[in-house]
């Protein structure tokens, strides 16, 4: 059977407060139904790596828009991939608006991504500028376009992540009703901009201050193939009742 159901824990600049050692062991404990990744910090990339238990894939949360050279402070996709990393989170709202990531930076870091064997998990997004003009499924639409669709035309899998920006870190999750609606939104934009393949097959997750009290909402309504976590992944009882309601959603 293949999964394409997925929890993601993104940890941001954190750690988990009780240990990597110790979060890693309690998650290792989840029954199978569904994928579990953990993207950590670059620097505890390998630890991640050397701990994780079977059930658990390792991603990071970043790449370089650049294959190799004089970038101070970059890290490309072939070196996560080099230390035993399967995925990477791209075009994640908090680079694209605090580090002024633009669309056009995010494909190159999508390409590099496939390029180095990395599933990329393409993160977009509207703020509540755009949803309040009633312009949220145009905007997300463009950013799947801007893609760039010939990169993908070789390409494995893609895990989509739609992460509204006025949900993230803020407690204010979509329902479930808003989540369906653009999931089909956007599998509708996939079919339209993307190979093909995608609109059926690609995983589209949910982010945004995703927690075990709002998952049943999200999970019966949503029309969701996972969540991308930050928050309420950091701990691993609040990560494994997300996975929880995921896997009896
Ligand atoms: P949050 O973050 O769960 O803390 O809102 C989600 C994300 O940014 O991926």
């Amino acid at each position: 059977m293949t999964i394409n159901r997925y929890l993601i824990a993104n940890w941001k600049m954190n750690v988990p407060p009780e240990g990597i050692e110790g979060y890693l062991a309690a998650v290792g404990t989840a029954p199978g139904g569904a994928a579990l990744v953990v993207a950590p910090p670059y620097v505890y990339l390998k630890d991640v790596v050397a701990g994780a238990p079977r059930n658990v894939g390792v991603g990071a949360q970043n790449c370089g828009d650049q294959k190799s050279g004089a970038f101070t402070g970059e890290v490309s996709a072939a070196m996560i991939r080099g230390v035993g990393a399967s995925y990477v989170i791209v075009g994640h709202s908090e680079r694209r608006n605090i580090y002024g990531e633009t669309d056009a930076l995010v494909a190159r870091k999508l390409g590099l991504a496939i390029e180095a064997g990395l599933t990329p998990v393409l993160c977009i997004g509207e703020d509540q500028r755009v949803r309040d003009a009633g312009r949220a499924t145009v905007y997300v639409s463009d950013q799947l376009k801007a893609a760039g669709i010939e990169q993908l035309e070789t390409a494995g899998e893609i895990i989509v992540a739609y992460e509204p920006v006025w949900a993230i870190g803020t407690g204010r999750n979509a329902t479930g009703e808003m989540v369906a609606d653009m999931v089909s939104a956007i599998r509708d934009a996939l079919g339209r901009f993307w190979p093909e393949r995608y609109a059926g097959s690609a995983p589209v997750l949910y982010g945004g201050s995703v927690t075990p009290e709002n998952i049943s909402d999200l999970a019966a309504r949503g029309n969701i193939d996972g969540y991308l976590v930050g928050g309420a992944s950091l701990d691993s009882g609040r990560f494994l009742a997300i996975y929880e309601g995921l896997r009896r959603g």
